[in-house]
C-alpha cells in the first residue's frame, strides 16, 4: 500500500499528503463544510466519505469516456490517491439549468433550462472572493495556454454530456458543476471532486435538491441529501 507522507496542504473540504511516490498525492476527503466564501461553516456526517466515493464512481466512468483524470484509486473510504497535479487557477463551471449565481445574476427563475449549456470561467482567489473571468482575461493574466483553455473547454462540455447520462439511470438531473484542470507532467488531467459539494443534483421527478444547496441555504436533511446521492449513484451506475 502507498504510504502517506508529509501534509502538503489543506482546502476547505481536503487535505493532501505527499506519498513515498513523488508521482502520487493521498487526497482526504474531510466533513467540514464552508459556503458564502467561508462565511457559512459547518460540518456534514458522512460528506467526506460520500464525496471521495462518489468521485471515485464518476471518475472512473469518465477515464472510461476517454477523458484523462487525476484518479488512481480509494485507499479508504475517504482517502483517493490521486496523480499530482500543478492545478491551473481556473475553475470552469457548466450549466444546464439555471440556480444559484447565475440565477441571481441573470434574474432567471430557479430551475429555468437553458438553450445551451453555458459554460464560465472562475479565477481561482480567496483574496479576490473568485471572480467570474472570460478566455481574454485567462491568456492576459497567463493563466493558462489558449490550447489548454480550448482543451479545458472540450473536456467540460464532454464530462457534462457524459454525467448527465449517466445519472439519468440514477433519477438525477445534473444543474451545474464546477471542475478544475491540472497539469501532470505536461499532461492536462481533471482533478479535484466531483460530488454534491461541486454538483447540483436535483431528483428527476420531485426537483428536490440533493446537493450542497441544502446547507448553504439550511434546507435540513443534509447528511440524507448527501447519502441518497450516494446510494443511487452506486446502485446505478457503481459497477458500470
Ligand atoms: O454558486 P454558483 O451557482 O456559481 O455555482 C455553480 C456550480 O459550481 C455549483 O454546482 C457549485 O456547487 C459549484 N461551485 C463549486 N465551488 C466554487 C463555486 C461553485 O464547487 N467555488
Amino acid at each position: 500500500m502507498v504510504e502517506k507522507r508529509e501534509f502538503l496542504y489543506e482546502g476547505k473540504a481536503k487535505r493532501v499528503y505527499r506519498t513515498e511516490n513523488p508521482d502520487l498525492y493521498l487526497v482526504e476527503f474531510k466533513d467540514d463544510a464552508t459556503a458564502f466564501d467561508g462565511l457559512k461553516r459547518g460540518t456534514i456526517a458522512g460528506k467526506g466519505e460520500v464525496n471521495a466515493r462518489v468521485s471515485a464512481i464518476l471518475f472512473r466512468i469518465l477515464e472510461r469516456e476517454g477523458i484523462p483524470t487525476h484518479f488512481v484509486e480509494l485507499r479508504s473510504p475517504r482517502e483517493m490517491l490521486v496523480k499530482a497535479l500543478k492545478i491551473f487557477p481556473v475553475e470552469v463551471v457548466v450549466r444546464n439549468v439555471a440556480a444559484g449565481s447565475l440565477a441571481q445574476r441573470l434574474g432567471l427563475k430557479e430551475g429555468t433550462v437553458l438553450k445551451n449549456p453555458v459554460l464560465e470561467f472562475y479565477y481561482k482567489s480567496d483574496e479576490l472572493h473568485d471572480p467570474m473571468i472570460n478566455e481574454y482575461h485567462v491568456a492576459a493574466l497567463e493563466l493558462a495556454t489558449p490550447d489548454q483553455v480550448e482543451l479545458m473547454k472540450n473536456y467540460a462540455l464532454q464530462v457534462n454530456e457524459i454525467l448527465a447520462r449517466v445519472l439519468e439511470p440514477a433519477d438525477l438531473i445534473l444543474i451545474d458543476f464546477k471542475l478544475e484542470f491540472g497539469l501532470h507532467h505536461g499532461e492536462m488531467l481533471l482533478g479535484d471532486e466531483i460530488s454534491p459539494d461541486t454538483c447540483r443534483f436535483w431528483d428527476r421527478h420531485t426537483k428536490e435538491k440533493l446537493d450542497k444547496d441544502r446547507f448553504r441555504r439550511d434546507l435540513g436533511k443534509v447528511e440524507e441529501a448527501y447519502q441518497e446521492v450516494f446510494r443511487r449513484i452506486n446502485e446505478a451506475v457503481g459497477e458500470m
